[in-house]
């Protein structure tokens, strides 16, 4: 099958030019001013953006927390992905304590096969590791599971001891993978949350207010002296707080090897969603929380300066009916976690590029070229170049959404942006040449995806 797109404005993470992009089977064969070839299908993309399709490193597709399963799974999940322009997504496989980890890659692998509609990898959360099992580190690696996220908060069920992060940082220093930090100082935050509970605060709010922004600039600087020590470089996940945009400048200025992921909840959403009526505050229960207005500004300048890298998502959606609801009298056991999978690149589209925060490499670089390059998927993923994969999106700069639970299509009962209209949303969705989206509709094929070997650094 041969595809071409012409008359588009091709972006990415270094120009925007007129260019036509031919396409082979899987993957692009031609970008040039002018292509005249024949081709199966012609696209005229005049007037729109054809873009690398997003990698959205950070999602949570079927995984089980306590006796609940996020709502979406990786057929579901992948879809609503699709409509939104992402084309890949590096999900999370979570180990059981004291079991194996290739144990829960194998799980993970089941929960996708013949489901996903979009290509996927895995990072594999380590919650215990024994010096006697490290070199399961090195077998995943060979295995291209190639990063690990640790967890410096939720005692008792994902949180580390420094001593075992230590170690894990040093073989990852040696076997060539990547951490990624859930920087949150697990100790300070229980003291809160204990105190709060004594004093008879059981709302939702409560659960951002037991989670000031310190506990997790400190929590970062921590992380960040600790990869220091262990000479790996460290990449720090869902960043929210202003203070630790700060944390993190401060450390690349130093020369230190560390990089920085927020999500778009912590660029157009706040705190003030908490003072929401009733329980409806539960929407908004994810960590680290939202924070106060101001700091907004700082996260988008710390994207467009670098400070950080990655915009994913933290797609982790529980339903409000009977999910959230597990918390209705204890902040405590509200799941936490938000919907966003499908949001991500018109949100940053409307709310970076066109309010000219983010130019559109930018955009481009942080929702796709970056996630490849850091994790492994570059050039493979992330460009719009001959040779690289043809997951490509034309990206209807005019196309208006209001977001809503009753039209999106992640399987969740709520839509943090409920009511909120964005310009600028994919016409054409591409993954490896064959359309999953046109023109608004799903087009593709439950078990297309597949498995993405990660490089190692
Ligand atoms: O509250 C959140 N973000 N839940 C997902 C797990 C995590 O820490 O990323
Ligand atoms: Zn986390
Ligand atoms: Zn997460």
């Amino acid at each position: 099958m041969r595809t071409l797109i012409r008359h588009g404005t091709v972006v990415t993470a270094t120009t925007a030019a007129p260019r036509d992009v031919l396409i082979e089977g899987d993957t692009i064969a031609r970008v040039e001013p002018e292509i005249g070839e024949s081709a199966d299908r012609v696209v005229d993309a005049r007037g729109k953006y054809v873009i690398p399709g997003g990698i959205d490193v950070h999602t949570h597709l079927d995984m089980p927390l306590g006796d609940i399963t996020t709502s979406d799974d990786f057929e579901s999940g992948t879809i609503a992905a699709a409509f939104g322009g992402t084309t890949s997504i590096v999900d999370f496989a979570v180990q059981e304590r004291g079991r194996p980890l290739a144990e829960a890659f194998e799980t993970w692998m089941r929960k996708a096969a013949g489901k996903a509609v979009l290509d996927y990898g895995f990072h594999m959360i380590v919650c215990d590791l024994p010096p006697e099992r490290e070199s399961e580190l090195d077998a995943l690696v060979a295995e291209g599971i190639t990063s690990f996220k640790l967890f410096m908060a939720y005692p008792g069920r994902l949180m580390l001891d420094d001593a075992t992060i230590a170690r894990v940082l040093k073989r990852t220093a040696a076997n060539g993978g990547r951490v990624l930090m859930h920087a949150e100082d697990g100790a300070a935050i229980e003291a809160l949350v204990r105190r709060a509970l004594a004093e008879g605060h059981t709302a939702p709010k409560y659960h951002a207010l037991t989670r000031p922004p310190a506990t997790e600039a400190d929590a970062t600087r921590r992380a960040i002296a600790m990869a220091g020590q262990a000479g790996v470089p460290i990449y720090i996940v869902h960043v929210s707080a202003a203070e630790t945009v700060d944390e993190i400048a401060a450390a690349r200025a130093r020369g230190s090897a560390v990089w920085g992921e927020t999500c778009p909840q912590y660029l157009v959403l706040s705190d003030e969603c908490y003072e929401a009526p009733g329980f409806e505050g539960a929407k908004y229960v994810m960590s680290p929380p939202l924070r106060p207005r101001a700091a907004h500004e700082r996260l988008w300048r710390g994207l467009a300066h670098n400070d950080l890298q990655v915009v994913a998502t933290d797609h982790c959606p529980f339903r409000m009916k009977d999910q959230k609801t597990l918390g209705r009298d204890d902040f405590t056991k509200i799941p936490g976690g938000a919907p966003g999978i499908e949001t991500r690149m018109s949100l940053l589209y409307d709310s970076g590029v066109r309010s000219e925060r983010l130019s559109l490499s930018r955009w481009v670089e942080v929702t796709a070229t970056n996630p490849a390059r850091l994790f492994g998927l570059y050039p493979r993923k992330g460009a719009i170049a001959p040779g690289s994969d043809a997951d490509v999106v034309v990206w209807n700069p005019q196309r208006e959404i209001t977001w809503s639970a009753s039209t999106h299509h992640m399987r969740v009962d709520y839509n943090p942006y409920e009511g909120r209209l964005v310009k600028g949303a994919p016409d054409l969705v591409l993954s490896r040449g064959r359309a999953v989206i046109d023109g608004g509709k799903f087009v593709g094929r439950a078990g297309a995806g597949q498995f993405l070997k990660r490089a190692p650094r």
